[in-house]
């Protein structure tokens, strides 16, 4: 877990707490201020944090509690989206017979996608990382976060009104979930058994989600294995324009 014990400064509220812009309430926003020093020391230790984190495929069935995970999906929730949308659903599973319906139909779709559905090369590229149709982790992790995105919204007369940027918010509220799942020092997975309706059906959702991605959560087995895969370096990711 990352323990970040710097001194910050909190920007004193020189201005009012609220105020008024184009008739709507604003708020005084609290900015804090790092030195030099404890920013960078600060981004790096999040950095060697993050770069810790990993896909694992083999779960302990260790409890975690559903408190644990309220608050993971509370941290994923704190994700920006078009317009203030919010257009996610975080369904969390620990019901076993509702996992394992899951686990059976993933595994329909990934023996289609393993024997012809998925191109040669596909198969080849996936092949480091031990993949197969095979996946025991959606029984053996003690929850299941399905994320579903929603493609528009009823209002209170049921006239549909469509979300905004949609896959890139739900998109950065996952990425925001991973996080907060390996800062709580426990693992997941991102996993896509595409197609993925079947779980609209196990879950019984609304006709206005769809479903993103299938997340196992828990604790990693003891001993558990990751594919020996390197990160690209900084210059291969990124271009600098001074
Ligand atoms: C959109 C997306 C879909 C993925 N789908 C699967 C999947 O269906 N099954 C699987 O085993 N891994 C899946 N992965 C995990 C990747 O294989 C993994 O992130 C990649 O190999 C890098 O490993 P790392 O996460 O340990 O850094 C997916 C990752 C992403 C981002």
């Amino acid at each position: 877990m990352l323990q970040l014990n710097l001194h910050r400064n909190i920007m004193s509220a020189a201005g009012e707490k609220n105020k008024l812009i184009n008739g709507y309430k604003h708020s005084l926003y609290e900015s804090t201020f790092l030195s030099e020093e404890e920013l960078l020391k600060t981004s790096k230790q999040f950095f060697d944090h993050l770069n810790k984190r990993r896909s694992v495929r083999e779960f302990s069935d260790r409890e975690v509690s559903k408190e644990a995970i309220e608050n993971i999906i509370k941290s994923a929730s704190t994700a920006p989206s078009g317009a203030h949308k919010q257009p996610w659903t975080f369904c969390a599973i620990s019901n076993s017979e509702l996992k394992s319906k899951i686990r059976e139909a993933a595994e329909v779709e990934e023996l289609e996608n393993y024997s012809g559905r998925m191109s040669e090369s596909w198969l080849r590229d996936l092949a480091p990382l031990g993949t197969t149709m095979e996946k025991p982790f959606l029984e053996a992790a003690p929850w299941l976060i399905v994320i579903f995105k929603k493609v528009y919204e009823f209002d209170e007369t049921g006239a549909k009104h469509n979300n905004y940027y949609v896959n890139e918010s739900v998109g950065i509220a996952c990425g925001m979930l991973i996080t907060a799942i390996h800062n709580a020092g426990l693992v997941t997975l991102t996993h896509t058994p595409s197609p993925m309706n079947f779980l609209t059906k196990v879950l019984g959702r609304p006709s206005n989600e769809r479903p993103y991605l299938l997340m196992p959560v828990g604790y990693a087995k003891n001993p558990a294995y990751v594919p020996d895969i390197e990160r690209k370096e900084l210059d291969e990711i990124s271009q600098f324009y001074e």
